[in-house]
């Protein structure tokens, strides 16, 4: 959990000994900033609004089936529609008791990192709604749905390589925004990097989503030492597995993971294989560089018109590098970027759409 935030927050709590009112009742932003970790002059609140359970009902038709849109560790999903007439996706927070405290704590880095952050692959929070115990973030609608579900979930149509080259590039984008110090002042870790939340629009277009588990890395330090591995099976930094030591390259190595799922198509962790090969990384790190056995991994499902094997090799080449177990022999998220860029220039180049260049991409 983002340690430094919440202590920021107990600690104004306990000095505001005089201050009885029901800690269900949330509080603004204001109140329990990131008062000691952040300077002053931070992006706050993009016109992100405060909505009522009531409006919430309203906008999800009293949360009906037709507009339920998935459900994840945090509560339902759904389809709304704003006074305004803007179509958003509402997240319900729904937790047994004993998780409710957590759930909070997430609940308000979400609304806090989330609403201080602008970035075309970074997706907006619209708003939120703390109502009595009920919770509930409000964000911009996704019409394409989670990478995942694309990849190996609805039988729609597979998307091509071009396709997975743009949002492997609008992801690593988003990413190495977080973790510039151009975001807050301070890099963000993410700490929950994986196909589900990387969103697509209507052009898809990748935008990170999820920073309930997110972590400011504090001012000087490089590395972050947390008491409990959070995370998601699959996209685990081994070596923050075994040390606990958080750093910024624990969201290369979850990258490198769904740059794996981009070029196979299989899953982080798939349990209906043997126990041998239910971890991806285990499965193909080894061939990542061997150019014949290679091939052999490639997603099927892709259409051979639409890529160049240089690509491949290049693409495949930067998984392997983002995965490798030391974390500090992994590049960064501004050479993830730049890598991608030249991965895709070089595969419409190999196909003869040369009318890209390295600038427009
Ligand atoms: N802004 C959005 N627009 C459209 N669909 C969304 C949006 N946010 C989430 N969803 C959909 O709702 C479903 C549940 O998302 P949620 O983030 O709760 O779960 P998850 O990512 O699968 O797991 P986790 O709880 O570990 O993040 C996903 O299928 C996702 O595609
Ligand atoms: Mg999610």
């Amino acid at each position: 959990m983002p340690f430094g935030l919440v202590s920021a927050w107990n600690k104004r709590r306990r000095s505001k000994s005089h201050d009885h009112s029901d800690p269900w009742v949330y509080r603004p932003v204001e109140y329990w900033q990131l008062e000691d970790q952040t300077p002053r002059s931070t992006k706050r609140h993009h016109g992100s609004s405060v909505f009522t359970l009531r409006e919430m009902e309203e906008a999800t038709g009293l949360f009906s089936d037709e507009n339920f849109l998935g459900k994840g560790g945090f509560g339902r999903v759904y389809r709304g529609t704003l006074r305004s007439g803007e179509i958003v996706a509402i997240k319900k927070m729904e937790l047994p008791p004993f998780k409710e405290a957590e759930g909070e704590r997430e609940f308000r880095v979400e609304v806090d990192i989330l609403s201080r952050l602008e970035h075309q692959n970074l997706v907006s929070l619209r708003g939120y709604c703390a109502d009595g115990k009920h919770r509930f973030l409000v964000y911009e609608y996704m019409k394409n749905g989670n990478l995942q579900d694309h990849l190996n979930g609805i039988g729609e149509a597979k998307m091509d390589w071009p396709i997975r080259l743009r949002v492997a590039l609008g992801a690593a984008k988003g990413l190495a925004y977080l973790h510039s110090s151009s975001a807050v002042g301070i890099p963000i870790v993410h700490r929950d990097f994986k196909s589900t939340n990387i969103l697509l629009d209507t052009n898809f277009e990748a935008k990170i989503s999820d920073f309930g588990l997110a972590k400011l890395m504090p001012e000087g330090e490089e590395t972050y030492v947390t008491a409990r591995v959070l995370g998601t099976f699959g996209y685990f930094d081994p070596e923050y597995t075994s040390t606990g030591k958080l750093t910024l390259q624990s969201d290369v190595y979850a990258f490198g993971v769904v740059l794996l799922e981009l070029l196979t198509g299989r899953r982080a962790v798939d349990l209906n294989q043997g126990p041998n090969d239910q971890n991806l990384v285990l499965q193909v790190r080894n061939i990542l560089n061997d150019r014949k056995k290679l091939r052999k991994v490639i997603d099927p499902e892709l259409s051979r018109s639409s890529y160049t094997l240089e690509s491949i090799a290049m693409f495949a080449n930067l998984a392997s590098r983002c995965v490798r177990t030391e974390s500090s022999e992994r590049p960064s998220m501004e050479e993830c970027v730049k890598e991608l860029q030249l991965i895709m220039y070089t595969n419409s180049k190999g196909l003869g759409g040369v009318t890209y260049t390295l600038r427009k991409l």
